[in-house]
């Protein structure tokens, strides 16, 4: 679309495909869709598409083959002999699938021979919760915690209208990179929004008309006060008759509307939203109650287990937010109905840099899991930095709560971030958090892959960088600036796990005791001799009690727990030795010169790119670079004065703190 970044499809990706002949069999709405693709690309490139005929040769085939396959026809195989590529799949969303894995592979895909070789998405759901509000909420703006412009979906109080081809181009990105479900609006539902599911619900259908076209469902944010707010009634009960009849008749209307409606997202009993705690039920009553309304259409309710008390007293060290989520809802396993999926967020706090992964992935064997990372990056820069998060994800999918299982196989019910996307024209603020999108769909549909393999496959597309000295210099010269991101943001910010550390409420930039004396559950206990929050068995809060006995052993001791995770862990004194060898003061000392060297390090990296990246592209990114610097710069001097004045322990390199 003119005037928006083609991210990582641009026309060029297009050209092996463009300059040949291509072959489709079979039909239905996905397939015209991946006619389109192709048609398009032949009217660009010289090339010729014919569909259903039998006259050869073609070098490409994309066929549908037999009756839809058990991953809802997601699946397509792939393999190249005789000269001629062929993808073939049960379904037009496997078509579809096929169609960009092709545009990935590029020149290579119509070279040598492979295959055939299957490929399928590990997990049914790969989500993407947008936390947009209708109208612009007088604190969190129009996109909470969204650092890319205004909402795509909602403008002026409304949908998009005949905008909405820049939300039918947002859907082929998603389906690129195999996403294939959306949550229109914020899990916090104010007012406006909460209208969406009865009179505004012809709003949602039309965004979903716009999506239904890349394979992408839409899901909807609703209140657990719904029948309250909107439908009069005294109460919001689960276990009452009214209230179920309520939601089982406003479910039936949505489905009128739209027939292939994904279901709820409910965020209850959380940061002020209601709940069934008010009716003295349990949150398998709220969330079964509405899978009973979904069931009948083939629905599901994403529920979040994102409740905690969030008026704690700060003087109170018996409570611990880090317990919350397993505290109330291990309890409740095996209560859930089969269309009732427990979206959990992947670490046990909210989205810091760095955490352990949540306790409760792995002890709800008889729950289907979500597991909800954030693409937007409430605390990982806001879009002004970069912070590729390919590799914090991978390690999070990848853990073994247990042996057995890794967490990307255990999240059942899906795998859902937080979208990092708004109307900006770059899609996400940063040009290069796109590559944070990316490699989210890339790894929910393959949660075991190695993440630096995306970052390469989005970086080529997205740049697609000519075979010569100069494309592999702007190669290498992008992955350099990406690939330790996320590594550097943790070292010029809160440090070894700890976490917080950030200025209240917007959470953007150093405040060391922000919230230190807060009700938010989120302390570092800095004192003179030493930091950290114990959450030991033996001596603790308990928190690392929540594993399994392996993992429950190594976080217990500060001599076994990863340092990366000491004080998250731990309270020690400032001359403890990591693992490491050095001690914890001088590791913060390091980490915090160290960080701001790699960023003036990746700034001068992007800036010897000029030339050989699109120039609006390279001059947003550069602009970032200089505010990413000043913060990363303003984070080294605050943490690092703060330490050294808290402990009286002087840098043992003599370097300049404050
Ligand atoms: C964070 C974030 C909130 C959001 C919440 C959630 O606390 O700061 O803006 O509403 O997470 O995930 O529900």
């Amino acid at each position: 679309m003119q005037g928006v970044d083609p991210a990582w499809l641009p026309d060029e990706a297009f050209r092996p495909i463009g300059t040949r002949r291509t072959l489709i069999r079979g039909s239905g709405p996905l397939v015209d869709t991946v006619h389109a693709e192709v048609a398009e690309a032949c009217a660009r490139f010289g090339g010729r598409v014919e569909r259903d005929a039998a006259a050869g040769p073609y070098d490409l085939v994309l066929e549908l083959t037999g009756a839809e396959s058990g991953s809802g026809g997601e699946a397509f195989t792939f393999e190249r002999g005789a000269g001629r590529t062929t993808v073939a799949a049960c379904g037009g969303p496997g078509l579809l699938y096929g169609l960009f894995h092709v545009v990935r592979l590029r020149e290579a895909a119509f070279q040598g021979s492979y295959g055939p070789e299957e490929h399928r998405p590990a997990s049914a759901l790969r989500m993407l919760d947008h936390w947009d509000n209708v109208a612009v909420h007088p604190v969190m703006g129009q996109v909470e915690r969204g650092y890319a412009g205004g909402s795509l979906f909602w403008t002026d109080g409304r949908a998009r209208g005949e905008l909405l081809g820049r939300v039918g181009a947002y859907g082929r990105l998603l389906a690129a990179c195999g996403i294939n479900a959306v949550a229109v609006n914020n899990v916090n539902v104010h007012e406006t929004e909460a209208h969406l599911l009865t009179d505004r619900i012809g709003e949602v259908a039309a965004i979903a008309d716009a999506l239904r076209p890349y394979g992408i469902r839409v899901h909807l944010s609703v209140t657990f006060a719904a029948p309250m707010v909107l439908g009069g009634l005294s109460t919001a009960d689960p276990l009452d008759e009214g209230v179920r009849g309520w939601w089982a008749e406003t479910t039936s209307r949505v489905y009128e509307v739209i027939p292939d409606f994904g279901g709820y997202v409910v965020k209850a009993d959380s940061e002020g939203q209601p709940g069934p705690f008010a009716y003295g039920r349990s949150h398998a009553d709220g969330a079964n109650m509405l899978a009973a309304a979904l069931d009948p259409h083939g629905g599901t309710v994403h529920w979040r287990a994102f409740v905690y008390n969030h008026r704690q007293d700060w003087r109170d060290r018996t409570t611990d937010r880090a317990r919350a989520a397993y505290d109330h809802f291990v309890p409740l396993d095996g209560q859930f109905f089969d269309n009732a999926v427990l979206q959990v967020k992947h670490g046990p706090m909210d989205f810091q840099v760095r955490e352990p992964v949540s306790p409760l992935i792995g002890a709800m064997p008889r729950t289907r899991l979500a597991v909800e990372v954030q693409a937007t990056q409430e605390y990982t820069g806001q879009q002004r930095h970069v912070c590729w998060l390919g590799p914090m994800w991978s390690e999070v999918l990848r853990f073994r709560p247990e042996a057995g299982a890794a967490v990307g196989e255990l999240a059942r019910g899906g795998l859902v971030a937080v979208s990092n996307v708004g109307d900006d024209p770059f899609w996400t603020g940063h040009p290069l958090a796109q590559a944070n999108l990316y490699t989210f769909g890339r790894l929910a549909w393959q949660p075991d892959a190695n993440p630096y393999r995306f970052l390469d496959e989005w970086i080529r597309l997205t740049f697609t960088p000519e075979r010569t000295e100069e494309g592999a210099r702007l190669e290498a010269g992008v992955s350099a600036v990406l690939a330790g991101s996320w590594k550097t943001y943790e070292k010029y910010t809160a440090p070894l796990g700890v976490g917080w550390m950030v200025q209240p409420g917007h959470h953007y930039g150093p405040s060391v005791d922000g919230y230190e004396y807060s009700p938010w559950g989120t302390y570092h206990f800095a004192d003179r001799d030493g930091i950290g929050v114990d959450r030991s068995v033996a001596t603790g809060t308990g928190y690392a009690g929540q594993y399994a006995p392996a993992w429950a052993k190594v976080f217990e001791s500060p001599e076994t727990c990863p340092d990366e995770l000491l004080l998250f862990f731990h309270h020690v004194s400032y001359d403890h030795v990591l693992r490491s060898g050095k001690t914890v003061i001088q590791h913060i000392y390091d980490t915090h010169f160290e960080g701001v060297e790699e960023v003036e390090k990746a700034r001068e990296g992007w800036a010897s790119l000029a030339g050989l990246v699109d120039p609006a592209r390279h001059a947003r990114v550069t602009e970032r670079f200089e505010e990413q610097l000043r913060s990363a710069r303003e984070w080294r001097d605050q943490i690092n004065s703060y330490f050294l004045r808290k402990s009286g322990v002087a840098d043992a390199h003599g370097r300049r703190i404050y």
